[in-house]
């Protein structure tokens, strides 16, 4: 089936993640009133990056509807390595937060592992710090990335089997391809991680029951990557003119395939929705 368009029409399963995004985000807000607690999450800003700026504004919204105080520390575009490393070093001693994050990506000029390494593992609500991704392969980390839990989790809550599954990822950076490897394994499925040098990718997609497209090229997937049962999961966020679209071209792919997460509203959403998670259980783990 390699190479040639799938043409095959069955009635795609929209795989939206609303209703485990506002049931998580409830059940968040109850238990922040039921322990009284005052959950804060510090963000690690550098420079000016307009997408960044996008997704910094959510978590800051969606942190205010639940009781989650979100502080950002800002910093120059072009800040030295010393300063943000000294300031992460003070954050990292306050009492008053439980979550800190550094924003990626970071400016060129600085070592990102470095800044985030240096975060509390506890408080690595990203969970993606040398400590927390190492617990990971033991399968237990104190957070786990936000992600490839969003992931995890929306494959769950449509009851899609993953034990035995043949999943291909198709990213292998620290926050998405990377820990989703290890926890797809963690549940018991065979995982294949693409890259950018992967040969006969599509060969590889067409045999797979799930496929994760995070290449970061907006409609780059069409039908001819898939097979009508495949189970096709965009994580990619892109942006053409005002449009947000994800990597798998939804229009071309939709009702040829099994399921298909929308973009937006599907993992970006339990993205946001995982971090908060992750500083709740951080200020209950912290108190
Ligand atoms: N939904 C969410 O909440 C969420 C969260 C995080 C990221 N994202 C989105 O996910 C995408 C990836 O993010 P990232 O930070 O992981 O980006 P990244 O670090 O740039 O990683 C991109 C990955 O895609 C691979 N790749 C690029 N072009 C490819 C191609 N033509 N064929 C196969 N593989 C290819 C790269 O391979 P190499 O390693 O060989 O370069 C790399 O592993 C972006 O669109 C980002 O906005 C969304």
């Amino acid at each position: 089936m390699t190479g040639k368009q799938n043409n095959d029409k069955t009635k795609s399963l929209v795989l939206s993640s609303k209703e485990l995004y506002n049931k998580g985000l409830n059940e968040l807000k109850s238990l922040i009133n039921e322990k009284e607690i005052e959950p804060r999450l510090d963000i690690i800003f550098i420079g000016n990056n307009k997408e960044s700026e996008v997704y910094v504004n959510h978590k800051v919204i969606a942190g205010k509807k639940i009781g989650i105080d979100v502080i950002i520390h800002r910093f120059d575009e072009d800040a030295k390595q010393k300063e943000v490393v000294d300031s992460i070093k003070e954050i990292n001693q306050m009492n008053e937060n439980h979550g800190i994050i550094v924003q990626l990506p970071v400016p060129k000029t600085l070592n990102q592992f470095e800044l985030i390494n240096l975060i509390d593992p506890k408080k690595d609500v990203d969970g993606i710090s040398s400590t927390n991704l190492g617990l990971l392969v033991q399968d237990k980390p104190y957070h786990y990335p936000c992600t490839p839990k969003g992931v995890v989790d929306l494959l769950k809550h449509y009851n899609v089997a993953l034990e035995g599954a043949n999943v291909c990822v198709i990213n292998r950076s620290i926050i998405v391809g990377k820990p989703l490897l290890h926890m797809l394994l963690n549940e018991n499925a065979s995982v294949t991680l693409c890259h950018s040098k992967t040969k006969n990718l599509k060969e590889i997609t067409n045999k797979s029951d799930i496929v994760v497209c995070a290449i970061g090229k907006p409609k780059f997937f069409n039908r001819s990557y898939f097979n009508k049962d495949t189970i096709v999961i965009d994580v990619g966020i892109n942006r053409i003119d005002n449009e947000i679209c994800g990597d798998v071209d939804f229009d071309d792919v939709m009702n040829h395939v099994k399921g298909i997460t929308p973009v937006p509203g599907g993992i970006g959403k339990l993205t946001v929705l995982n971090l908060l998670k992750n500083t709740v259980s951080a200020c209950m783990m912290l108190n």
